[in-house]
């Protein structure tokens, strides 16, 4: 399990958009890895967390939320993360090129020591408000960052749920130069509740865990595509864990089932540790 050349996981159950205090006890040593939650340049004040749960184990994250700045990340943030002594990847994201640039150059500085890489969120702000996510774009925003970061790092871009178009996002990145790709993040969607205004937001879990899939498999069955794709959408067993990799991915992100019961991530991880020994490597991806 290699994202990155010199980050090699120690196990495939890595943990999505992490709270940023973890508690002790659980068995987060256990992961292959930490992805922070996205941060940005400039911090960027919200409602709250704004999490709304919208389906059996389904969520929506609103898109009003509060963003925490790259230096709030350093400074308080990986501290924590860190005390457990696994890989931490930071995911960030930007409203331009300019931007992850900027944010790059500044983890670079500040903080090349502390982590295993960096997780580009390419779904910016912007991207939200309608700017149009074209390949183009992704390939030079993961360039910007690539060239920011130095040639060893890894670097993993995190791919929309769009089954339909994303290979040619993953063509772009991989052009890129990154190093991995993560399928997939949460799909725009929208809740009515019975009085008020909708609210949008981005729709995570159990109802995301098929498109997710979808993804995972047309990437890790594109003759085109080199990178070792990371699973993302759905995972609360460990039977949710084997169907990733049995689409093709070489590792898995937790988030919504760690949201909803503290602590998931690691039990899983645990689980595939003790049953690791007793399974063969994940079976070469179907042919379609
Ligand atoms: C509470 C919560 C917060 C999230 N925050 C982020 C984030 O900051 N950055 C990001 O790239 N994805 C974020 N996501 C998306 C997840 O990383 C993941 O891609 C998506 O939710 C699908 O996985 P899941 O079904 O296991 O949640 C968040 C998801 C949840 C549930």
């Amino acid at each position: 399990m290699q994202l990155g050349p010199s980050l090699t996981l120690q196990n495939p159950v890595c943990l999505a958009a992490a709270p940023w205090q973890l508690p002790d006890g659980l068995g987060y040593e256990h992961l292959g890895a930490i992805f922070t939650k996205t941060v940005i340049m400039e911090p960027r004040p919200g409602r709250g967390e704004g999490i709304i749960k919208v389906a059996d184990a389904s969520l929506l994250n609103t898109t009003d939320r509060r963003t925490d700045g790259a230096e709030q990340l350093v400074q308080e943030h990986l501290p924590h993360l860190r005390r457990h002594n696994v890989p931490v990847l930071v995911s960030i994201t930007a409203p331009g090129i300019p931007g992850f640039r900027k944010i790059a150059r500044y983890l670079a500085r500040e903080a090349a020591g502390q982590i295993a890489g960096v997780e580009v969120y390419i779904s910016s702000a912007s991207t939200e408000k309608g700017f149009e996510l074209t390949p183009r774009f992704v390939r030079e925003a993961v360039e910007a960052v690539r060239n920011e970061l130095g040639p060893d790092a890894a670097l993993i871009v995190k791919l929309p749920p769009w089954p339909d178009h994303v290979r040619a996002l993953a063509l772009a990145a991989q052009q890129g130069g990154a190093t991995a790709l993560a399928a997939s993040n949460l799909l725009k969607a929208l809740h009515l509740p019975d009085a008020g205004d909708p609210i949008l937001g981005g729709l995570s879990g159990e109802a995301l865990r098929p498109i997710a899939l979808r993804c995972v498999y047309e990437l890790a069955h594109d003759e085109n595509i080199k990178l070792p794709v990371i699973g993302t959408g759905g995972i609360f067993t460990a039977q949710h864990v084997r169907d990733y990799l049995r689409c093709g991915a070489a590792a898995v992100q937790v988030a919504t089932g760690e949201w909803l019961e503290p602590g998931l991530t690691a039990r899983l991880a645990t689980e595939w540790d003790e049953t690791s020994s007793s399974v063969t490597e994940p079976q070469a991806a179907w042919n379609s």
